[in-house]
């Protein structure tokens, strides 16, 4: 069987960076499908052409909360709307291996984040920033017309573009499965709201049959608990069948799927999504 590592870079966006997510693939060759994947998810974090880690996009209050996960065939572990750290993929492994609990959000993410030894990092970046003024005047001032996300946040505050270029990574090294997923979240959206990317089965999914990661518009991809589902599909027909099937469901809500199993790899995505797979 051969080893593969499969990354993607969000649904969504209008530029394709394939090209670099195939490097970022390549690059992330280790013996441990958990240290790969990391390390695949850790440049898309860092590259801030992707929406996680740094150029994450804001809230509507201009804070900047992000989610990530990991996840091999024993367990996994996330955080939830995290702030003011580089890698959040990485305080995700380190709920999975260094704390009893799977899941950890807000400032005690944070906190157990610096206790754990990540300083402070500020993962705003000039285009994120502008285009979260553009949002906002557009979401205040009233002459266009609003998408439905737009429009809540609008009543809500009183006075598109939606975007889930979400991260994620998929690894079958000698047999064994592991995924990693991080996110800014999918804008326009509240301080506190909650995507698919930290919620096992959701936006992520891993076991001896495969690994599954998403991206799109993560309150569609939680109300269909879309990995698992996916997961639980796996031999019952191809792998690019189930996922086409699955995008075919989303109708034209944004959404984005790869996956790998013991023989297969599929992607499937109703946009623009860049992909990378290195097969060594
Ligand atoms: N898929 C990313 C999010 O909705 O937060």
């Amino acid at each position: 069987m051969q080893n593969v590592i499969f990354l993607h870079g969000g649904v969504g966006g209008h530029t394709d960076y394939s090209e670099k997510v195939r490097g970022y693939a390549m690059n992330s060759m280790t013996i441990d499908p958990l240290d790969s994947v990391i390390h695949a998810v850790m440049q898309l974090e860092d590259d801030p052409d992707f929406n996680a880690g740094t150029g994450s996009y804001p809230r509507v209050d201009g804070s900047i909360q992000m989610d990530a996960a990991v996840m091999t065939e024993q367990g996994f572990g996330s955080v939830v709307g995290i702030e003011n750290v580089r890698n959040p993929v990485l305080v995700a492994r380190d709920v999975m291996e260094k704390s009893p609990h799977v899941m950890m959000s807000g400032d005690g993410a944070l906190s157990f984040a610096r206790k754990m030894g990540h300083g402070f990092y500020d993962a705003s970046t000039e285009r994120t920033m502008e285009k979260h003024r553009k949002i906002m005047e557009k979401i205040l001032n009233g002459k266009e017309e609003l998408l439905p996300r737009e429009k809540f946040i609008a009543e809500l505050i009183k006075n598109n573009e939606s975007t889930g270029d979400t991260v994620g990574a998929i690894a079958r090294i000698d047999g064994k499965f592991a995924v990693a997923v991080s996110t800014g979240g999918a804008v326009p959206m509240l301080r506190g709201r909650v995507g698919d990317t930290p919620i096992i089965g959701c936006g992520f999914y891993c076991g001896p049959k495969g690994g599954i990661v998403t991206t799109g518009i993560g309150e569609e991809i939680t109300k269909r608990l879309l990995c698992y589902n996916i997961y639980l599909k796996i031999g019952s027909d191809s792998l690019q069948n189930i996922l086409d099937e699955a995008v075919k469901d989303f109708g034209n809500i944004h959404v984005g799927i790869i996956a790998v199993t013991k023989d297969e790899t599929a992607s499937s995505a109703n946009g623009n999504m860049s992909t990378g797979m290195h097969i060594f």
